[in-house]
């Protein structure tokens, strides 16, 4: 049941997965559909995943030896994406806008949206039945293609995601509620789906 509201709400969002080819779709979406080839589709997808690797990894690498030489505090600002350089020369090679959102946000401005909710949701499901979920490409009901995929909850996140005052020393809480007041994203296990990336071709 909850499988049909989610493809209900994605018709309504005039949104499809493009590997569907049985959803409803406007004179508009098909021929925009049609010109995309799955060699064309994988491409992107390759990108999406390049994009998605180098940030992370960078985002990581910097968050880790933060932690390492100043500790907790000081790392803090390393999980905003913005504040690492390479993210940025990465968008304009590739000509992409890069971005995190959750549902659980920290930062309000990585409060998932109505359509990045359906495709948390789908993820949340895949994690919950099948116990792995998977990257995706969509079209937009604006033609831009958007590359999304899952972010998991691995060990090293717990000291800021993680059980307050079990994973995250109550002083770093203190600061996380000084520098983030409507902080949502705390509570989360080892596993757990933490949100997507999503990289969105500007052509
Ligand atoms: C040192 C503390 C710290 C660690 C460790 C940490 N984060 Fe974060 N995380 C933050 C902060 C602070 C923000 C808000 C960043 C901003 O202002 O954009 C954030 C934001 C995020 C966001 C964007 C959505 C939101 O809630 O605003 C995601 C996704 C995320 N973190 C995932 C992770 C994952 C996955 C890990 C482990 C690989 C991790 N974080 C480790 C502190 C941390």
């Amino acid at each position: 049941m909850k499988t049909i509201t989610v493809q209900l709400i994605i018709i309504s969002l005039v949104v499809f997965f493009i590997s569907c080819n049985q959803n409803p779709q406007s004179k508009q979406q098909q021929d925009s559909v049609s010109q995309l080839t799955d060699s064309l589709l994988q491409d992107y997808k390759q990108k999406g995943r390049v994009v998605t690797k180098s940030s992370f990894q960078a985002l990581s690498s910097a968050l880790l030896s933060a932690i390492e030489s100043e500790g907790v505090p000081h790392a803090l600002q390393f999980c905003n994406i913005k504040a690492i350089p390479l993210t940025d020369s990465l968008a304009n090679a590739y000509q992409v806008d890069v971005s995190r959102v959750s549902i659980k946000n920290r930062n309000d401005v990585n409060k998932a949206d109505s359509l990045d909710l359906v495709f948390l949701e789908l993820m949340q499901q895949n994690l919950i039945l099948h116990k792995k979920t998977s990257d995706t490409i969509v079209m937009i009901a604006d033609g831009a293609l958007t590359y999304m995929s899952p972010i998991i909850i691995a060990p090293p996140c717990l000291q800021c995601h993680g059980i307050p005052e079990v994973d995250i020393k109550l002083e770093n809480l203190q600061l996380i509620s000084t520098l983030y007041p409507n902080d949502k994203a705390t509570g989360y296990q080892l596993g757990e789906l933490r949100g997507m990336w999503k990289i969105r071709f500007k052509n």
